[in-house]
């Protein structure tokens, strides 16, 4: 299919001229001058899920995004075209699984198969917010595991490697038969409140499955860690909240969680401590997967503020006064940057 047809839709058109200007606030943009021998250099490509996190990364490593277009035909087929050769190279494919969610998938397996008929030596998926992570079991008869469908049709469309941000459950790491560095962004979010140095506070989670990680949270806080007991309804889709464990009652409590989807999990919490006597309340999460009803609960809650990361886009009209976004993007630029140099990304977390 000509890539120059008239009847083809834009969906989006990166001003690489004026990406390869941003720099990330705080971070100077390097030379590159790292290598290594096995490739014959490396490559930034972005889907278009995420411009503004993949710019953050080009500027960290100060290397530009490769050109190419993504563009949708009238009935909805996708076509990816490479503007320049990657035969040989080290090359790392930005897309997070963000809404359009099934969009952005096919969207990174078109592209995945570009880059691997073009011969690059290597491909390394960046996929900062992992989707359908949540469909990790057979829980109920008859059901799918998509998670693991989906890692598997990303190796099939060509993926050698992957980096992903604070999957759901550590096991989705073995649904890949390719090696990869699952990275958690809670260091972030532990860091942020370290500074805030909110007196008199607990950790709070409210998912009993999280409760190492929060664990973790709370040690790093040098605060107490306080339980919720929180169950689903069967189809997934409504959490009840049903007892604390913990002493809440006069203290601030920060909520950590790995996710906010539709906030019903948030808004249950909020309110059982808020019936504890809890004082202020502040919630952070890695992923801002906002949904459904999440925004207006979240504005409409006595949550002083809410901390998350860039691993999904924030549009303007869901930026509420009281939310922080952290950026991953040094993160993930870092990351890159070892796993290109074949240097130890456990050390950047003391592991
Ligand atoms: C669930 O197991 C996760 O840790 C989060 O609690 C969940 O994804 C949040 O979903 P929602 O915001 O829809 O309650």
């Amino acid at each position: 299919m000509p890539a120059s047809s008239a009847s083809m839709q834009r969906i989006h058109v990166l001003e690489i001229e004026s990406m390869l200007r941003v720099e990330y606030a705080g971070q100077p943009t390097r030379p590159f001058s790292f290598h290594n021998e096995m490739y014959s250099g490396i490559k930034l490509f972005s889907g278009t899920s995420h411009p503004t996190l993949a710019s953050e990364i080009s500027a960290y490593l100060g290397v530009p995004l490769s050109g190419r277009d993504i563009l949708k035909f009238p009935n909805e087929n996708i076509f990816v075209q490479l503007h320049e050769s990657v035969r040989g190279q080290d090359v790392y494919l930005i897309q997070t699984m963000s809404p359009p969610v099934n969009d952005n998938i096919m969207e990174l397996l078109i592209a995945l198969d570009c880059l691997r008929r073009d011969s690059a030596g290597r491909i390394t998926v960046v996929v900062p917010y992992f989707a359908y992570a949540r469909s990790d079991k057979k829980d109920q008869p008859r059901v799918p595991i998509t998670a693991r469908l989906l890692a598997d049709i990303l190796t099939t469309a060509g993926a050698d490697r992957y980096i992903m941000v604070d999957l759901h459950a550590g096991q989705i790491q073995g649904f890949f038969s390719v090696p990869g560095d699952e990275l958690t962004a809670f260091h972030l979010l532990s860091d942020y409140f370290v500074t805030r140095d909110i007196p008199d506070s607990v950790v709070v989670t409210n998912d009993l499955g999280f409760a190492k990680k929060a664990r973790n949270f709370a040690s790093k806080l040098k605060r107490p860690l306080a339980l919720v007991e929180k169950r689903r309804t069967k189809n997934d889709a409504r959490s009840e909240v049903l007892s604390v464990i913990g002493e809440v009652e006069g203290q601030n409590c920060i909520i950590v969680d790995d996710e906010i989807s539709t906030a019903g999990s948030v808004q249950n919490t909020v309110n059982l401590l808020r019936t504890q006597g809890a004082k202020d309340i502040y919630v952070c999460a890695t992923h801002a997967a906002f949904c459904g009803p999440a925004v207006e609960r979240l504005r409409s809650l006595p949550i002083k503020e809410i901390v998350v990361t860039n691993t999904i886009p924030v549009p303007p009209d869901q930026m509420l006064p009281n939310l922080k976004v952290l950026s991953v993007g040094p993160l993930l630029g870092e990351v890159i940057r070892r796993v290109h140099e074949g240097r130890s990304v456990g050390a950047l977390f003391n592991e």
